[in-house]
């Protein structure tokens, strides 16, 4: 029964999605907010069929890592993704590797070692202010608010602990924007931070309003801030291109990015996964496929190697992949493909032969038709960077199938004081 509190609950282990696992009257009890070793009470928040899911109401006794959550308000609503907010930094990371070993062992039938690795400066700062894009909703009264998890309830918000300091320095806190509007802040490689204002995607609501408290009618006030380090922009096709940059083997890589598009969040996340794609790449690969490119974060350094080289990159975003040919522009020999990676790789229009093969899929992975035409193409080596432990680990069953071993899994700490994972897996063709 949703609401209700069960416990003593004992957590002996951790599962994907920031959960401690345990066990309550025979039933199998998801719980947030709480760590391995500890004993907990807990309010149950959903159920699914024998699953039950729930969240830490009351600690029974603590582990030695739990540590003062690092956003009270995350703590007690679980807005803004903080969901490992009260565990040391160090064994936030012991956690990622469990989760990501136990994925794994399940889906791939594996044994493999790994140490996720902190991103430089983070535990000097506590794995705090990393995030260079942040997005928010508007709440019915227009304040920035953040989603409950697993629900339609918005938490107006006045700090966000992850956020660079600059966009903390520059938020529009006390700005009112349209109910429903979502707003997000970016912070580029230079110049002021844009706040990229995204009306509610069709079919989706706005923020659940009542007869009595419709949505605020005025519009934001265009010039609210100083100018100088805050500017309101328009998300979708009216975007504004942004610049990035990348340094890579002493080489400035610069970017054209949409306001509104992709990029890695974390601040050190693009140098750290271009050293470690390109790291595990040999230098002597020919033709290279990136798929699921989006603006070309792998795709320019790898086309600034070596002239010669072929780079062939695919994104499906049509507004990523015109920023993508702009960003090979100053390589002849990269091609630049708008499509959908599965229906490219099935048609013609791309090689039929790769040396090597970069892919960063969504969270769901690259599946069995994608994994299947890429080992047609016969690759040496395919490095592959994933989101998502467990689509990682169906996808290394499949590259299994088709003869290709894991020799290499680095992962990475790219999103402190929260569950996710970044991974970087590389394969030869055995
Ligand atoms: C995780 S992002 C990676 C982008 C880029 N590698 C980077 O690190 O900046 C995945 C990208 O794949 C694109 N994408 C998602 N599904 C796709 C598909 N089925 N075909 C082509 N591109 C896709 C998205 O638009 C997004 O730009």
């Amino acid at each position: 029964m949703t609401g209700q509190l069960i416990g003593p609950i004992a957590i002996t282990d951790v599962a994907h999605g920031g959960w401690g696992v345990g066990r309550w009257d025979g039933r199998v009890v998801f719980v947030s907010g709480t760590l391995p070793g500890e004993t907990v009470t807990a309010e149950v928040t959903e159920q699914r069929s024998k699953l039950w899911f729930a969240r830490t109401s009351e600690v029974h006794a603590a582990s030695p890592d739990r540590v003062d959550h690092i956003w009270p308000l995350a703590a007690t609503t679980g807005v803004g993704g903080a969901d490992l907010g009260h565990v040391a930094l160090p064994a936030q990371r012991r956690w990622k590797q469990a989760v990501l070993e136990q994925q794994l062992r399940r889906l791939a039938h594996q044994e493999v070692a790994v140490t996720v690795e902190a991103a430089p400066g983070d535990d000097a700062d506590n794995g705090l202010g990393w995030r260079t894009r942040v997005s928010f909703t508007a709440d019915q009264d227009g304040r920035l608010a953040m989603y409950v998890p697993y629900s339609d309830q918005l938490v107006a918000v006045d700090s966000m602990p992850l956020a660079a300091a600059a966009i903390t320095a520059a938020a529009p806190w006390r700005e009112r924007f349209p109910a429903g509007h979502r707003v997000t802040l970016v912070q580029s490689a230079s110049g002021p931070i844009h706040a990229v204002l995204t009306p509610p995607a069709a079919g989706r609501s706005a923020a659940p309003t009542t007869a009595d408290e419709g949505p605020p009618s005025r519009q934001p006030d265009w010039d609210l801030t100083d100018a100088s380090s805050l500017v309101m922009v328009e998300g979708g096709p009216a975007a504004p291109v942004i610049t990035e940059q990348v340094v890579w083997a002493g080489r400035q890589l610069t970017y054209q990015v949409a306001a509104d598009g992709f990029w890695q969040v974390h601040r050190q996340a693009p140098e750290v996964l271009v050293a470690a794609v390109m790291a595990a790449l040999p230098d002597t690969a020919r033709t290279v496929f990136d798929l699921y490119a989006g603006a070309g974060l792998f795709a320019q350094p790898l086309a600034a190697q070596t002239a010669t080289r072929k780079v062939i990159a695919v994104e499906g975003d049509s507004r990523a992949a015109l920023r993508l040919a702009a960003n090979l522009q100053a390589y002849p020999a990269a091609r630049s493909y708008q499509g959908e990676v599965r229906r490219l790789l099935a048609d013609s229009a791309l090689p039929r032969r790769a040396d090597a093969v970069v892919l960063d899929p969504p969270r769901a992975g690259a599946g069995r038709a994608v994994v299947a035409a890429l080992a047609e193409r016969r690759p040496d080596t395919i490095v592959y960077v994933a989101c998502d432990p467990a689509s990682l680990a169906r996808d290394v069953a499949l590259l299994a199938d088709q003869h290709y071993g894991l020799s290499q899994l680095r992962a990475f700490d790219l999103f402190p004081h929260t569950h996710h994972i970044e991974a970087v897996a590389v394969f030869q063709r055995q």
